[in-house]
């Protein structure tokens, strides 16, 4: 049996834990969600969103794998029999992300590359991103290339060595965000889309923008997806819970918000007067970055140091994807870490192609209206985690009992939202969640529209 290995201290985990939150899901995912989904009002509910029940649902995660010090299928199982089923639907949902994550992560190769082949111009035209989805090979190439990149690092064992480089890369990040984010609000006509972006408007409200906020959540936090119980299996005892999961919240949404107000400006200032961009959907970022860098004049350096930055924060989720799926390998069919690790790349990668040629081969299927890149995203994001948070609240709170995961929180010193964490987990939290799925079933079942 493998002992347990500790984070080194406080720092080390909030920043392992935020290398897992930090990726793909702040940068490309979260503007077009707010693009699509209503501007400001979209991005209030997030953050009222993460603050509750993200909040809430981090701290149980955690807790839950620093009190048992077992990945999550044990953990579950561990602490209470009968929920052990929860433990299984939880382990699936990262292979079912991981899947598509690598086919986005391909993308970002595939700029980076065409940046560094001087490509900077052709791929601010109009149609770019369109003509390289909708290939027939290229899209599924970059995905190979990209699961690849993350099984050499996890094979020869230098994910440690990627975290840490992603300490020193992820403020160059924030830095460089910053500079662009600030660029992209002073183009002419952007100012509308700041005002889109950080003013609702109640106007744009429905019930997808709680559903998508939601689901974002989940994602972007890395939650209801068994990583961080494994993450929490790691914490030692004496570093503090509550504080960790709010500078992790802090960090994630900020880089998040930075995104946005990268993109959404950019796409008023260059749409000259259609909106219809807005609706672009995964391409977002990829249509309109590339516009920002070549107006800046620099294009060819920006956009190299921009999507190498990415790639990082893309590769350390995506990394913490496969890991999860491969340590429940190896402790439910007792294989080597190295078949395990070559089984789950290659369902992985395997499971990814139709995402890949979603736009291209794939482009006239639709499942339910959705492209098949869309539908992995959307039933991961939308439906299975918000039933997996469902299951983990009445888990914690009849399966563990709510007072031996506020003990362990406490065990550094006084859980200061208790009482909020008690109403969440107790009332709110199951019942919104139950709202949420069923309003979800019935709109997939055709009774209304969302
Ligand atoms: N949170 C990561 C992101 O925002 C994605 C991710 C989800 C990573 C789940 C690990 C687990 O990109």
């Amino acid at each position: 049996m493998e002992k347990r290995s500790s984070f080194s201290g406080k720092i080390g985990f909030v920043l392992a834990a935020a290398g897992s939150a930090v990726g793909l899901g702040n940068i490309w995912r979260f503007p077009y969600l707010a693009a699509e989904y209503g501007g400001g009002i979209f991005l209030i509910i997030y953050i009222i969103l993460v603050v509750t029940f993200g909040f809430t649902l981090m701290t149980t995660e955690i807790a839950l794998g620093r009190k048992t010090g077992l990945s999550a299928v044990r953990a579950y199982h561990a602490l209470n029999k009968k929920y052990a089923f929860v433990g299984y639907i939880t382990s699936f949902i990262p292979l079912i992300i991981a899947s598509y994550y690598c086919v986005i992560g391909g993308w970002v190769i595939k700029y980076l590359a065409s940046y560094i082949g001087g490509g900077g111009t052709a791929m601010a035209q109009d149609g770019y991103f369109e003509g390289f989805i909708g290939g027939a090979s290229e899209p599924v190439l970059f995905q190979f290339i990209f699961v690849a990149v993350c099984m050499i690092i996890l094979f020869l064992g230098v994910k440690r060595g990627v975290e840490q480089a992603n300490k020193i890369l992820m403020p160059l990040l924030v830095v460089l965000s910053l500079a662009v984010a600030i660029y992209s609000m002073t183009l002419p006509g952007a100012l509308e889309g700041v005002k889109y972006f950080l003013l609702p408007d109640f106007s744009h409200f429905s019930f997808m923008t709680v559903l998508a906020a939601l689901g974002q959540m989940f994602y972007s936090m890395s939650l209801a997806m068994a990583i961080m119980i494994t993450y929490g299996s790691y914490l030692k005892k004496d570093i503090s819970i509550e504080r960790s999961v709010k500078q992790i919240e802090v960090f994630d949404t900020g880089i998040a918000i930075l995104a946005g107000l990268m993109i959404i400006p950019a796409v008023f200032a260059f749409s000259n007067g259609d909106m219809s961009q807005l609706n672009s959907g995964p391409g977002l970022m990829f249509i309109t970055i590339p516009k920002v860098f070549e107006s800046m004049g620099m294009g060819t350096w920006i956009g190299i140091a921009f999507f190498v930055l990415v790639l990082f924060a893309a590769l350390t989720s995506a990394i913490s994807l496969i890991e999860a799926v491969t340590s429940i390998v190896i402790d439910k069919f007792h294989m080597t870490r190295k078949k395990a690790l070559a089984l789950v790349g290659i369902v992985t990668f395997a499971l990814g192609i139709p995402s890949a040629m979603a736009f291209g081969l794939l482009g006239d299927f639709s499942i339910i209206g959705f492209s098949v890149l869309d539908f992995m995203d959307f039933i991961s994001n939308n439906a299975l985690m918000p039933f997996v948070a469902l299951m983990t609240c009445i888990f914690a709170v009849y399966g563990v009992g709510l007072n031996a995961i506020t003990e362990e929180v406490a065990l550094t010193g006084k859980f200061k939202q208790e009482r909020m964490y008690r109403v969440m987990m107790r009332y709110i939290a199951p019942v919104f969640l139950v709202v949420i799925l069923i309003g979800y079933v019935l709109s997939g079942l055709g009774v209304f529209k969302i």
